[in-house]
């Protein structure tokens, strides 16, 4: 199995970050894009350096390399996370402006019909960033908003952040050992 995982400048770092760690233990190869402002976030809101982050990953790849593998339709995957995604990139991939590797990326997978799901983060959400994930949506694209759930009666961070990323990789067919799923709870 083969995945992109981009990381992009919203707030929740943390997220894109575990979503390779659980990968990483299952031996599935990843494809990293970290942006610019993604590594400002990965740095200012977590203990990792962004090297570190990469090194987590099978294949690193440039956010302004579009002479990657990953930026071609040839090269087959499973899909691609964008974890955190902000909402101009989300804007970028809504409206097909490919002008970096992650929105590159993105366009590929949705012109391949490939599986790609957002994790967006921003509060209040805007008409412009509603209609952007309406219109991503209605494309097939799974818009999963960075929103925790407490029926699972989280107790720490870690619950939320574990929590989110099971039902994450879970539309991938992967399986976490956190996945608590509400009839699980009873
Ligand atoms: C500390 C910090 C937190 C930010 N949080 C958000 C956020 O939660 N959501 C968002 O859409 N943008 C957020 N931004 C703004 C984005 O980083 C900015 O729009 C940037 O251009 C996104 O570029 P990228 O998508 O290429 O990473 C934040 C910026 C900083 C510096």
């Amino acid at each position: 199995m083969r995945l992109v995982v981009a990381i992009t400048g919203a707030s929740g770092a943390i997220f894109g970050i575990r979503i390779l760690e659980e990968l990483k233990k299952k031996d599935i190869e990843t494809h990293l894009i970290v942006s610019k402002w993604g590594g400002f976030t990965i740095e200012q809101e977590t203990g990792f350096k962004v090297a570190e982050v990469e090194k987590m990953a099978s294949f690193s790849h440039d956010v302004n390399d579009l002479s990657a593998v990953i930026a071609s339709g040839s090269i087959k995957t499973d899909g691609m996370i964008v974890a955190p995604c902000s909402m101009k990139t989300l804007a970028g991939i809504a409206i097909g402006f490919a002008d970096d590797l992650i929105t590159r990326a993105a366009d590929v997978t949705i012109k391949e019909k490939r599986r790609l799901l957002l994790m967006p983060r921003e509060t209040p959400l805007s008409p412009i960033h509603l209609e952007n994930m309406l219109k991503l949506s209605r494309l097939g694209v799974i818009i999963m908003p960075l929103m925790p759930t407490f029926y699972t009666r989280p107790e720490t961070v870690d619950d939320i952040i574990n929590q989110t990323v099971s039902r994450a990789l879970a539309y991938f067919g992967v399986e976490t050992e956190h996945a608590r799923r509400w009839k699980d709870l009873f």
